[in-house]
């Protein structure tokens, strides 16, 4: 595997599918019931921004600027995280994933986090060293949405955001584990992460999961370039089973906030699209 996240740390899909997560666990703790939080892609939790070059300045960097966190509560906790990540300082650091589900946990959640490669899972595991409440697995992902799900305490939501190093196999992919894992966990929030290089990969994804008969399936997305620009990334995808209530309306309050900040003027698009209902 060739793929190194630290290279991308930061950028506008991290931006997105961060605030975008960072609702979602917003509206789940508003209930005091206990929460199991999966990642089944982990990485490594803490990134340095020079890494990811660029990247991050025509993301992070760009929104922290960009004085609008006090429009929406989520991107407010979003922006705390990070700048809390770097001591109130300058940005230099980044906070992935299990990084930022963590800062959500109470003392009665739970959280597994999956890692395939094991210098990364090494580095997630001394974050978390001495947390009971959360498993660091050097395990393949998807075999865990099998083994783990559902868990003991109903409530949850699991991200699955895979390298996409593969785009057809891996989109196929996330497709069939999405579904299987809501059909194992009927009370999950079922995220996954997908890169838009093509408006039609996106929208064949969707039809995969819905023709298989999935039910309350929302996609968001974010583009900054045309949906099939040879840019490489064009954009930013997250579709979700079973969204919490007013997941979809914060997004759509957050989107267009995030779309005005990192994408040129008259560049790209946002929305959020109510793919399956009941
Ligand atoms: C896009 S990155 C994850 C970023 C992270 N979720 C975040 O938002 O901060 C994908 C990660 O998946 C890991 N990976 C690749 N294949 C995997 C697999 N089958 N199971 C678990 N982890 C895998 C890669 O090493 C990489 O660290």
């Amino acid at each position: 595997m060739k793929y190194r996240h630290a290279f991308h740390a930061g950028n506008f899909a991290d931006v997105m599918k961060h605030a975008a997560l960072v609702a979602a666990l917003a509206r789940l703790t508003e209930k005091d019931r206990p929460l199991f939080l999966l990642d089944t892609h982990a990485g490594r939790g803490r990134y340095e921004l020079a890494d990811a070059g660029g990247k991050a300045e025509r993301g992070i960097v760009r929104i922290a600027a960009a004085g609008i966190e006090a429009a929406h509560p989520a991107l407010a906790r979003y922006l705390a995280i990070v700048r809390a990540l770097n001591g109130g300082g300058p940005l230099r650091a980044y906070p992935g994933s299990p990084l930022i589900a963590a800062s959500f946990m109470r003392p009665g959640d739970r959280a597994a986090f999956c890692e395939l490669q094991a210098p990364e899972a090494e580095a997630l595991r001394r974050e978390f060293r001495g947390d009971e409440r959360i498993g660091v697995h050097v395990r393949d992902g998807y075999e865990a949405l099998g083994a783990l799900l559902p868990p003991a305490e109903k409530r949850g939501l699991a991200l699955i955001d895979p390298p996409y190093e593969d785009t057809e196999a891996d989109f196929a992919r996330v497709a069939e584990a999405i579904v299987a894992a809501a059909a194992r966990w009927a009370q999950g929030v079922l995220m996954a992460w997908y890169p838009i290089k093509l408006g039609a990969t996106a929208a064949r994804l969707h039809r995969r999961i819905v023709a298989a008969g999935a039910k309350r399936v929302l996609a968001a997305e974010l583009c900054v370039h045309p949906d099939d620009s040879r840019a490489g990334l064009n954009g930013s995808g997250l579709v979700t089973i079973n969204p919490p209530w007013k997941f979809a309306e914060d997004l759509e309050k957050i989107l267009p906030l995030l779309h005005g900040a990192l994408a040129g003027p008259g560049q790209g698009r946002c929305a959020v699209l109510r793919l399956a209902a009941e």
